[in-house]
């Protein structure tokens, strides 16, 4: 446990987007001493913090210079210069998740190279280069092209079905995956201290947008028997352990139609698969994140109750200043809580938002999901 007091802890965050927001709100509660780096000034976090610095999350002498100031060092988006990380771990700072780990998850070849590596069951694929090299490898499809780096949100990653995609194949260093025939995605988020302290949240499931390959829906807890949650807890503390890192992990899972959970990607840090924890479990993913660098005893993940989320996009065709249609219609339903990110600009299908709806009944809440999708709009 920490010999220093919390509140004397100077914690540096890269990146003020929406996630930094979140954990901003869990850190107010514990006096905790949080600076923002971001090269948006108008970002999510502006103004909600003493020292919020605008700079180039990529650039290692901005991170750098910046970083020397803190005690400990997060994250709240993996785009970031390892090598000034790095610089300030030999230094003495503390950086949770590791830059090392950082690295590996930065880049989908090196993940999954990794899983291989380490007997973590993940879908088959292989390394391609470009687009020849995807072509040569007809024997996979269907399958999933995706780049190695600068994927975020469902781009550099496409369906490549028949040998009449090829022509479609990303031109940049990537990977070619066997298509899972999933019965459905899963995901379950994992925090670990340096005392090696585990805990998992209740495993939840997710439905994408078929064309944007967005979070549509996500219900908690997951409908599945429980010999496959075990199996998926024991999963991600596998992966967790394996990669020895400390902080919060987000560990994205395939479930097969024959039962099988397979890995299909990592995020070392909160997830668009955790919002949902703030109203509906004991301890937040954020507040979770913030005790697991930390070295503070993890909190108690139970489920309080059973909750949906949607994520709140632009619609498309609209950009400009953002307004929300739908909100009083929303307020006015039990059990939905309204999330805004603070940004101004609308763009189609940018993250404005998210809506956590709870309620007893798992039909009820599917019901109230839908409405709430169909009624609160982002337009311009
Ligand atoms: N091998 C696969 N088989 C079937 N579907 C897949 C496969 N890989 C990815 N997908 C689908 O594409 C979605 C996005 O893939 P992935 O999570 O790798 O990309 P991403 O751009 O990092 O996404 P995000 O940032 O939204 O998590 C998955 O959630 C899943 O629906
Ligand atoms: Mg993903």
């Amino acid at each position: 446990m920490p010999t220093q007091d919390i509140t004397d802890i100077k914690i540096g965050v890269l990146g003020g987007g929406q996630l930094g927001r979140m954990m901003i709100q869990s850190a107010i509660n514990y006096n905790l001493d949080i600076s923002i780096l971001d090269p948006d000034e108008n970002a999510p976090c502006a103004h909600l913090v003493k020292h919020f610095s605008v700079g180039k999350l990529t650039d290692e002498q901005a991170v750098y210079n910046w970083g020397k100031e803190f005690d400990l060092i997060t994250i709240e988006i993996e785009n970031v210069s390892v090598s000034a990380l790095k610089k300030l771990q030999d230094e003495g700072i503390r950086v949770f998740p590791q830059p090392e780990i950082i690295e590996l998850i930065q880049d989908k070849r090196k993940q999954k190279t990794f899983y291989k590596a380490n007997r973590i069951p993940t879908s088959d694929f292989v390394l391609t280069e470009g687009k020849e090299d995807v072509a040569n490898h007809k024997e996979m499809l269907p399958a999933v092209n995706k780049l190695g780096t600068e994927g975020y949100d469902g781009r550099g990653v496409q369906m490549i079905r028949t040998a009449d995609d090829l022509t479609k194949a990303f031109t940049k260093p990537g990977l070619l995956e066997r298509l899972v025939d999933f019965e459905k995605e899963l995901s379950v988020v994992v925090a670990r201290n340096e005392s090696g302290e585990m805990q998992c949240f209740p495993v939840v499931e997710l439905s994408y947008h078929p064309e944007h390959n967005l979070v549509e829906f996500l219900f908690a807890p997951a409908q599945i028997s429980n010999d496959i949650e075990e199996k998926a807890y024991h999963l991600a503390k596998d992966v967790i352990k394996k990669l020895d890192m400390i902080g919060l992990l987000a560990v994205e899972m395939f479930l097969t139609k024959d039962g099988d959970l397979l890995v299909n990607e990592v995020a070392p840090r909160t997830h668009n698969s955790g919002h949902h924890t703030i109203e509906a479990n004991l301890t937040s993913q954020f507040e979770q994140h913030l005790r697991a660098i930390l070295n503070l005893p993890l909190g108690s993940t139970e489920l309080i109750t059973p909750a949906a989320m949607v994520n709140l996009l632009g619609e498309d065709n609209f950009t400009g200043n953002a307004m929300y249609e739908g909100m009083s219609d929303c307020m006015a339903m039990k059990g939905v809580y309204v999330h805004l990110y603070g940004k101004k600009v609308t763009k189609p299908f940018r993250k404005m938002g998210h809506v956590t709806i709870t309620d007893d009944s798992i039909s009820d809440l599917k019901l109230k999901a839908r409405k709430v999708k169909e009624t609160l709009k982002v337009k311009a």
